[in-house]
C-alpha cells in the first residue's frame, strides 16, 4: 500500500523519520546500547571484514570510518562478488560482517559461507529476519526498516547506517574509547535525528528544482570526502538506477587524477559537503570545478553555504548535525535528487528496467 504516495520509493523516503525512530528504540536503552544475544566480545576483535553488494556495500564503506575512528578497529570492506572468488585469508581475531537488506543476495551469502569456520564470528546486518543470511550468522542485527518495496534502496540504507553506527559505538564503549558522557551525548544526538530528518524532507521543493535541471544532463558527477565519499557513491548509484542518467562518484581528492578532464558546462557536479573538518578541502575541489565552467549543486549546511560563495549553481541546505551523523542525514537529499530526476525523466521509479529487488542469482 502506497499510503497516498505516487510511488513506494516516495513513501519509503518520507517514512524515514518514523522508521529511524523505531529502529533507534529497538537498540537504545536508558543508559546505553543493547545488542541482541549472544552479543559480541569487542575486546577480542583484531580485524573487521565487511562484505556486501550495491547500496549495502556503500553502508559498509561508511561504517569503516566509524569503526576505525570511534572504536579503533582495523576494517576491510569488499564487494561480495569479488571477495568470494578471491578467497582472501581470514586471520585469527577476524570478525566477518555481512550487510544485506533482503538477506538473500547470492554473492553475499556465498561470501558468508566462505567465512564460516574461518572467522571468529559471523555477524550480519539484515532487514529480513528470517532470511538465509540471518539464519547462517552467529549474530544477526535487524535494521528494523520494515518491508522495502521500491527497487531503489532508501530507508534500508539509512537503517543499515544506523545499525552499523550503533555497533561501532558499542564497540567503542567496550574498548574504552568513549566514556559514559561521550556515549550519552551521542545517544541524544541520535534520538534527535528523526526530527532533523523531517527538516531535511521539508527541503523537497528546492531539491526537486535542482533535480529537474540535473535531469537534463547526460552525465553527472558526485564528489565527497571522508564520510561523504561513500554517500557520493550511493547518490550516483541511486541516480543511475532510477533515472538512467550516467552518474559517477569520486572522492574529491581524486578529481585531479583524471575525472577533472570531464568537467564542462554540460556535466553537473553534485558536491556533498557539510561544514565538517574536511570542508575547506572539498571547497577547493569545488572551485576547481567551477573554474572550468562546471555547474556545482552543493549539498551542505548553512555555514557551508555561506562559506562556499556565490558562484554555486544550486545549493541545498541541510540542518546541522554532528559530523558522524552526516551520512544518515545527507542520504535524504541524495535520494530525493534521484527520485525527482526520475520523475522528470518519466521512468518507472519503483521498477526500474533490468533490475530486481533481490539478486538471488550471481
Ligand atoms: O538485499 P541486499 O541488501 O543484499 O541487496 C544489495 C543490492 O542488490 C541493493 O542494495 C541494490 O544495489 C539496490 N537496488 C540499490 O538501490
Amino acid at each position: 500500500d502506497k499510503a497516498g504516495y505516487k510511488h513506494f520509493m516516495a513513501k519509503e523516503i518520507a517514512e524515514q523519520p518514523s522508521v529511524l525512530s523505531g529502529a533507534l528504540s529497538a537498540y537504545l536503552t536508558e543508559t546505553g546500547i543493547a545488542l541482541p544475544e549472544p552479543g559480541l566480545d569487542f575486546d577480542k576483535i583484531e580485524r573487521l571484514v565487511m562484505v556486501a553488494c550495491g547500496t549495502a556495500f556503500y553502508a559498509c564503506l561508511t561504517a569503516k570510518y566509524w569503526f576505525e575512528r570511534l572504536a579503533g578497529i582495523p576494517v576491510e570492506v569488499d564487494i561480495a562478488s569479488e571477495f568470494r572468488y578471491r578467497e582472501p585469508p581470514i586471520t585469527p581475531g577476524t570478525v566477518a560482517l555481512f550487510v544485506s537488506q533482503s538477506g538473500e543476495t547470492a554473492d553475499t551469502l556465498a561470501a558468508l559461507r566462505y567465512c564460516q569456520g574461518k572467522a571468529d564470528k559471523i555477524v550480519s546486518v539484515i532487514n529480513v529476519e528470517t532470511s538465509s543470511i540471518a539464519r547462517e550468522s552467529d549474530l544477526a542485527l535487524p535494521i528494523h526498516a520494515g518491508a522495502e518495496i521500491g527497487v531503489a534502496s532508501t530507508k534500508a540504507f539509512t537503517c543499515q547506517l544506523n545499525a552499523l553506527l550503533l555497533l561501532a559505538l558499542k564497540a567503542a564503549q567496550s574498548r574504552g574509547r568513549i566514556d559514559d558522557d561521550g556515549l550519552h551525548e551521542f545517544m541524544e544526538a541520535l534520538r534527535a535525528l528523526p526530527g532533523v530528518f523531517n527538516i531535511a524532507l521539508d527541503r523537497d521543493e528546492v531539491i526537486a528544482k535542482a533535480a529537474r535541471q540535473i535531469a537534463e544532463a547526460r552525465d553527472v558527477l558526485f564528489l565527497g570526502r571522508g564520510l561523504m565519499y561513500p554517500l557520493a557513491l550511493e547518490g550516483a548509484l541511486k541516480l543511475k538506477e532510477i533515472s538512467y542518467i550516467h552518474a559517477e562518484a569520486y572522492a574529491s581528492g581524486e578529481l585531479k587524477h583524471g575525472p577533472i578532464a570531464l568537467i564542462d558546462k554540460n556535466v553537473p557536479v553534485v558536491v556533498l559537503a557539510p561544514r565538517d573538518s574536511l570542508f575547506d578541502k572539498t571547497v577547493s575541489n569545488m572551485q576547481e570545478v567551477m573554474a572550468r565552467g562546471g555547474k556545482v549543486c552543493l549539498i551542505t549546511d548553512a555555514a557551508g553555504a555561506k562559506a562556499a560563495g556565490e558562484d554555486v549553481w544550486q545549493t541545498i541546505v541541510m540542518p546541522e548535525v554532528r559530523e558522524e551523523l552526516t551520512p544518515l542525514l545527507y542520504a535524504l537529499p541524495a535520494q530525493l535528487l534521484a527520485y525527482h530526476a526520475a520523475i522528470a525523466k518519466g521512468t518507472d521509479v519503483d521498477q526500474p528496467r533490468n533490475l530486481a529487488k533481490s539478486v538471488t542469482v550471481e
